[in-house]
């Protein structure tokens, strides 16, 4: 990703919009989202606003949902969406690059992501647990360190009768295991396409969210904080005075020693 250091002032306007102001005031082609995902998209992908990220998103529908990431994102980002549907490709534009394929289909996803890498991949399209585990394995080795691999709508998974296994959210649910891969009960972990890679798994209602980064062996750092020791930060000196002022002023002064009876 690239930093933009300096924003034109249109840029840094939009910048200062949170999703739900951006799609409240979208004039171009439709979207649909459910209204609390706005706060999750904030949440987990303004840190890319401005440094102009890759974005694939699976499931274009009639275009609206990429014009409002491509504000959200600013100017320089790149934006790719993947439908089923051959109709989707007059949403392309000169900024907006768009692919037919099925996501359920890993022989789509071998020839399209060979040479593509993405820092967000959102995944809005058959909402189909199969085809979003599909997904999930494709695109994972496609996504960037630092990148976030987010899953919309997961409630159509315990919705539909055909998808009662739900697959996706078992398969999420053992990725946790992944993220404890360096603390094995044996001495040869089982290395997972995950377990060296996922940062953090968080589960919203109906949206999950996968974090990317290089992991390695866990470090244990100590400080030592004996009477005296420097350095002391500004804030911890205040503390430490504080507590001596309290310690001072609630404590009874001491008695004078007794003296011992012989
Ligand atoms: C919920 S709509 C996408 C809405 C859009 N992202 C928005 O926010 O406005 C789902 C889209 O996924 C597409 N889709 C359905 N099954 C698919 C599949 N197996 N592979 C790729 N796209 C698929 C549909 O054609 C439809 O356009």
């Amino acid at each position: 990703m690239q930093l933009s250091l300096s924003l034109p002032k249109r840029e840094q306007a939009l910048m200062q919009k949170t999703y739900a102001q951006l799609f409240a005031e979208h004039t171009g082609h439709p979207a649909h989202k459910w209204e609390w995902y706005f706060d999750i998209y904030d949440r987990h992908l303004s840190r890319f606003r401005g440094k102009a990220p890759r974005v694939l998103e699976i499931g274009v529908w009639q275009g609206g949902s990429l014009e409002i990431w491509e504000r959200y994102f600013g100017e320089g980002c790149r934006l790719t969406g993947i439908d089923i549907n051959p109709v989707c490709l007059r949403n392309a534009s000169d900024t907006i690059d768009i692919h037919i394929g099925d996501q359920g289909d890993p022989m789509f996803w071998d020839t399209f992501l060979f040479d593509r890498e993405f820092d967000i991949i959102l995944d809005d399209g058959s909402h189909q647990s199969s085809d979003m585990v599909t997904t999930l394995l494709h695109c994972w080795p496609s996504l960037a360190a630092g990148g976030v691999l987010l899953f919309e709508d997961v409630h159509a998974c315990y919705l539909e009768a055909e998808d009662s296994q739900n697959i996706f959210s078992t398969t999420c649910n053992r990725m946790i295991d992944d993220l404890y891969h360096f603390w094995p009960r044996d001495k040869k972990p089982q290395q997972t396409l995950f377990s060296s890679t996922l940062e953090s798994i968080t589960f919203h209602d109906s949206i999950t969210v996968l974090e990317k980064t290089l992991k390695t062996k866990p470090k244990h750092v100590k400080m030592a904080l004996c009477a005296g020791s420097e350095p002391v930060s500004p804030s911890l000196q205040a503390a430490r005075e504080l507590y001596l002022e309290w310690k001072t002023t609630q404590m009874p002064p001491s008695e004078p020693a007794q003296q011992r009876q012989p």
